[in-house]
């Protein structure tokens, strides 16, 4: 496979950079005709920022699955495309060629069939990170259907809110999922929030832990007893249903600012277009080499940059299903030393959790194969770059920096590995096609060097086209506060060489260990506690996670045991969103910094969670200023 599309040198960023943002249309043009189509496009794009309305490669028929698979059945049947490594080190790994792959998606596709399942239904899967989890996704996009992956994280309540936002009649679970020495029920989860699901029409259920599950008849079937039923022959193949490159491919759920999660739509074609581009120039992947994203399948990284776009490119691509730390905090070292793995794409939270074990988890491994390094999810800090940079990639091994989100789909900012300049904490330049603007409050456009809020004057291919069953809310959430321009919800500052260096969110989103959680949700969560009057989250600088979540708490009777309350109060919100939502401190406060009209001042709240002791600045708008000493005095260390 080679990829004309891929960039040599920095001269070349720079002029095919200049081609796109004056020939936008003509340059993706180029770059999707690289790609299998059953029928060209009619129209390149059509788009404007106030509906919003965006459409790429209008027209065009095509089924991804034929790009990430079938596509290299002649050139390379057996080269490997996915690599599985399980969570316990003695179990074998799994390996899947192109063909073999190829083959696992069109009988799933056939038992999703068999079961039902249609063209534009919605399929959530809630699974661990076990290859059938792959196998699941792709061979939804063979029949048309569209999945909603939620991370293994979610509680039950969760699940269940989304299977009713995105209307979705089939599940496809597992019985269990391993991570680390934990074994997480996951089909136990599921029967939970079927409990208020009646609408689900069948469950898959693929055994990997053993683990005993009810199995309700009708209702509830075996992945295994499902694919004997198609093991002849004649299911090896399944025609791919011919697709609209504006069908949708996946819905993936993502928090906000406002309590509710919102479904994130992507389409086919320029996803598929966009995803690949930036793969294929981010990390500059050459044929053969073996590349590793430690993502979670559950978020869009491991969607775009574990499954599609590596596929779809002909990688070799290498999954993982436990954790950096077990058995021991030289697992990733390990697998890098036994795949020969090139490329490595992480998150900074794992690199500063992986920081606390000192060197010597690393230095009895080989990691000379490696050539690139990656991150996402967060900013990078100065400290965990450079470390990543000494003690992983040698010295020798250029870092990509790569901002993106949700709702862009792909890497959006990022150098190009070894080809465009790397700077420590910065994603540094946009990559072709993409116009990063930087406005101020009043959405004025700052030009040169300055900082403000992230924004895209145009759209890339893999922008979010909808949030699922209300366009509404994607319009006011990315396309109001700034008309005509996508906001990202970032801040970021540019350098004189027109670096991005991101500075964080600037609503109230929080970013715990890479994952997205917005306060709101959380306060909501915090709320259904009983004993619970009001509450208020923020975030605060974290050594590991990046930034951790500060409640602080008016509860309505005298606490006898604040400890355990506090352990109430984590466990509701587990329950309710999940454990990645738990508050990592609970201050219980008698008030509020609250103003006149009532609103909770958070400004304040951020600083004395931050550990500021003074300079609150303007306090008069507030009903109580004593309220601000009295919650200072009792801030949790
Ligand atoms: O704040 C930015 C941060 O993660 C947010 C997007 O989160 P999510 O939609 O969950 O997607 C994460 C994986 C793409 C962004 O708004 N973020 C992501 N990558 C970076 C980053 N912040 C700084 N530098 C990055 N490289």
């Amino acid at each position: 496979m080679s990829y004309p599309y891929q960039i040599h040198s920095f001269e070349q960023y720079q002029s095919v950079y200049e081609q796109s943002i004056t020939h936008p249309e003509a340059f993706w043009e180029s770059v999707a005709q690289h790609f299998k189509w059953q029928k060209k496009w009619d129209k390149i794009l059509d788009w404007n920022f106030t509906e919003p309305n965006v459409k790429w490669f209008s027209g065009g028929k095509l089924n991804i699955t034929e790009n990430a698979l079938d596509r290299h059945l002649q050139e390379n049947p057996n080269g490997i495309a996915l690599i599985w490594e399980p969570n316990h080190p003695n179990e074998k790994e799994r390996r899947f060629t192109y063909s073999q792959l190829h083959e696992e998606v069109c009988r799933f596709a056939h038992v999703l069939k068999n079961n039902g399942v249609s063209k534009g239904d919605r399929v959530c899967i809630y699974m661990g990170m076990v290859p059938e989890l792959a196998i699941a996704l792709l061979a939804c996009a063979r029949i048309g259907a569209i999945h909603s992956v939620i991370f293994g994280g979610f509680s039950a309540h969760s699940i269940s809110d989304r299977l009713h936002d995105a209307k979705a009649t089939f599940v496809v679970t597992c019985d269990g999922a391993f991570r680390g020495a934990k074994e997480i029920a996951l089909k136990e989860i599921v029967d939970d929030a079927l409990l208020a699901c009646d609408f689900v029409q069948k469950v898959i259920v693929l055994t990997r832990t053993r683990t005993p599950v009810s199995m309700i008849k009708v209702r509830d079937v075996w992945w295994h007893d499902e694919m004997k039923k198609v093991s002849g022959e004649q299911f090896a193949n399944f025609e791919a249903e011919p697709m609209d490159a504006e069908d949708p491919l996946f819905i993936l759920y993502t928090s906000g600012s406002t309590g509710k999660p919102k479904g994130v739509v992507h389409t086919i074609g320029g996803y598929m277009v966009f995803t690949t581009f930036s793969f294929v120039n981010v990390f500059q992947y050459k044929p053969g080499d073996v590349y590793f994203c430690t993502a979670d399948i559950g978020w869009v990284t491991g969607h775009s940059y574990i499954v599609y776009a590596p596929l779809c490119a002909g990688a070799t691509t290498l999954m993982f299903e436990g954790i950096p730390t077990f058995p021991d905090a030289g697992r990733l070292w390990d697998m890098v030393d036994k795949f020969r793995v090139n490329i490595l794409y992480t998150a900074p939270t794992a690199l500063r959790s992986l920081m606390s074990y000192g060197l010597e988890p690393i230095v009895k491994h080989d990691l000379s194969s490696l050539k690139v390094l990656g991150s996402v999810g967060e900013p990078i800090n100065e400290e965990a770059w450079f470390w990543f940079n000494e003690n992983i990639g040698k010295g020798k091994c250029p870092i990509v920096d790569t901002w993106w989100q949700t709702e862009t789909g792909g890497i959006l900012i990022s150098n190009l590995a070894g080809i465009t300049p790397a700077k420590p904490a910065f994603a540094t330049l946009p990559l072709p096609g993409v116009q990063p603007v930087l406005v101020d409050e009043q959405g004025k456009e700052i030009s040169g060097v300055g900082s403000g809020n992230l924004c895209m004057k145009f759209p890339w291919p893999a922008i979010i086209r909808t949030t699922y069953g209300d366009h509404e809310r994607c319009r006011t959430n990315y396309f109001t506060a700034y008309p005509g321009l996508y906001f990202s919800g970032d801040g970021c500052l540019r350098d004189k060489d027109g670096n991005y260096r991101i500075t964080g969110r600037v609503d109230d989103v929080l970013n715990i260990s890479g994952h997205r959680i917005g306060t709101a949700e959380i306060e909501n969560a915090i709320n259904a506690h009983t004993g619970v009057v009001e509450s208020a989250v923020v975030g605060y600088p974290h050594d590991i996670k990046g930034q951790g979540i500060y409640a602080y708490v008016i509860f309505k009777d005298d606490l006898d045991d604040p400890d355990l309350t506090r352990k109430d109060i984590a466990s509701t919100v587990a329950h309710i969103i999940g454990a990645i939502a738990k508050p990592d401190k609970i201050q219980f406060v008698n008030s509020l910094p609250k103003t006149r009209s009532g609103k909770i001042m958070r400004r304040i709240l951020r600083k004395i969670a931050e550990g500021e002791t003074g300079n609150f600045g303007d306090l008069t708008a507030l009903l109580d200023p004593s309220v601000v000493e009295q919650i200072q005095n009792g801030k949790l260390d």
